[in-house]
């Protein structure tokens, strides 16, 4: 079924109860693979990107650059095929097809400026787990020399070329770098950015970058310098494989006592999540094509965890977490320090039996942007909970894969609604959790 069939499937019905078994494959991150995407509109030779998941985000990339006058056509074995010999910006009343449905658009800035001079961006879209704002791209894209103008519904840029700038950010924001990231690469001289992300997404964009021609050196400190070049050519790159989809389902295995084998999970870039899954007691076998995981004992562990950015416990982990640990013996602690609205989930999984309280205060060490600003960013979970199961709306796509895996764990029958949010990062969700054995009916 394709995307566009998948993305009007909006209900599903499960029965819980049942213990998850068998094999999952996961390929080209979400939170990669439309960033990959991205940089080969910054050369007019072709590119491929191999290891692609057919998900909504990409069928949005795939849209946008096609709007933007190029070309992109899925090959055969799970790959994408780009060439942007022409980019042209897409006249305003167009942009509107992409507002509010990812972030992604706001990432073309660098491209469509390098190649055209002109840029104009939608109000962006994303989950829905706190305001989102986007003044550290427009502030680094002033720095490097953009003039901006923001109006209600959009941002139009200008640039003859863009110059190297030294940078800072407030905050390791991975959208931001990733804009640096686009953009300097073909600007005039060197930038400096400090307090730089430094997920393994970044890194993989970084990797493709430097397979076009870039020179993109990643200092000590957060510090990531771009010599600016003047021109780059195509790359052949396999995606990064998705982390954070291989996390969802080793909670989900670990929450029913059911064993999963993911195909394509990698510990490198996984590293803090087994940790932390094997503290809860998860347990985990690393193979060479891939991750299987399980619950150690009877009994999972309740543990105190925080959210940070890389190196430490992804923000995209938290919620399948979550609902891992209200089956924990204990009472867990969980504070979100990236997003002020990630626990957004949580009031639907107390309609289910869940024993959670949430908590504006800061629980734990991490110095926290949150402290003081009325934000429910950390809560308190007591287990084992026996979860019923109840009608749900999903609000994110990481809180709707933390439904399913309640409504796996909960007695009785759950209806999900809004299920199409979760094919926006969860390739042939469906379709892995029959392999899975769960017992689904789509609506
Ligand atoms: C990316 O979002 C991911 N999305 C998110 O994954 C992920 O949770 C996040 O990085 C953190 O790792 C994609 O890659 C498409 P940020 P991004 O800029 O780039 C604040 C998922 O479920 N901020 O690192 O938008 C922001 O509000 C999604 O797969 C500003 O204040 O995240 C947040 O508090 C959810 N101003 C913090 O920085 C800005 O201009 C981190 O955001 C930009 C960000």
């Amino acid at each position: 079924m394709s995307n566009a069939k998948k993305s009007q499937v909006n209900i599903l019905d499960i029965k819980g109860g049942c213990q998850l078994e068998g094999e999952v494959f996961v390929r080209g991150a979400k939170n990669t693979v439309p960033k990959n995407m991205v940089a080969a509109l910054l050369t007019s030779d072709s590119c491929v990107i191999k290891n692609i998941a057919h998900i909504v985000d990409v069928d949005i990339m795939c849209d946008m650059i096609e709007a933007l006058g190029s070309n992109v056509r899925f090959t055969r074995n799970h790959s994408l095929q780009i060439s942007a010999s022409s980019l042209a910006q897409m006249p305003l009343e167009q942009t509107w097809a992409f507002a509010n449905k990812s972030r992604i658009p706001i990432l073309t800035c660098g491209p469509l400026l390098a190649r055209n001079g002109h840029a104009i961006v939608p109000a962006l879209g994303g989950c829905q787990i706190g305001d989102r704002p986007i003044d550290f791209h427009i502030e680094v894209l002033k720095a490097l020399g953009a003039r901006i103008e923001i109006h209600d519904t959009h941002l139009e840029m200008f640039a003859n070329r863009l110059r190297g700038a030294k940078i800072r950010l407030p905050y390791p924001s991975v959208g931001a770098t990733e804009q640096v990231l686009l953009s300097s690469v073909l600007a005039n001289g060197v930038t400096e950015l400090s307090n730089a992300a430094i997920e393994p997404e970044i890194m993989d964009l970084i990797a493709v970058l430097q397979k076009m021609g870039a020179i993109i050196s990643v200092d000590t400190h957060r510090v990531i310098t771009i010599h600016g070049v003047d021109k780059l050519s195509g790359f052949n790159h396999k995606a990064l494989p998705d982390r954070l989809e291989a996390a969802s389902w080793a909670c989900l295995a670990a929450a029913t006592k059911g064993r999963i084998f993911v195909r394509g999970a990698e510990q490198m870039n996984m590293l803090t999540f087994l940790n932390a899954f094997r503290q809860a007691g998860g347990a985990f076998e690393i193979t060479e094509s891939g991750i299987e995981f399980w619950r150690a004992d009877k009994t999972l562990k309740a543990m105190a965890l925080e959210t940070d950015v890389h190196p430490g416990f992804m923000t995209d982990w938290q919620q399948p977490f979550a609902v891992m640990l209200t089956q924990a013996n204990g009472l867990s602690v969980i504070h979100e320090t990236v997003y002020e609205g990630r626990f957004g989930y949580i009031e639907a999984f107390k309609s289910m039996g869940a024993q959670i309280q949430l908590y504006q205060r800061c629980l734990g060490q991490i110095s926290c942007r949150f402290a003081n600003r009325n934000a429910l960013h950390s809560a308190v979970i007591a287990g084992p909970t026996t979860l019923r199961g109840a009608e749900i709306h999903i609000p994110d796509l990481r809180g709707g894969f933390s439904y399913i895996i309640a409504a796996l764990v909960a007695n009785g029958a759950s209806r999900l609604h809004n299920i199409r949010l979760i094919h926006r990062g969860y390739e042939n969700i469906i379709e892995k959790l029959r392999a899975l054995k769960a017992n689904i009916q789509e609506e």
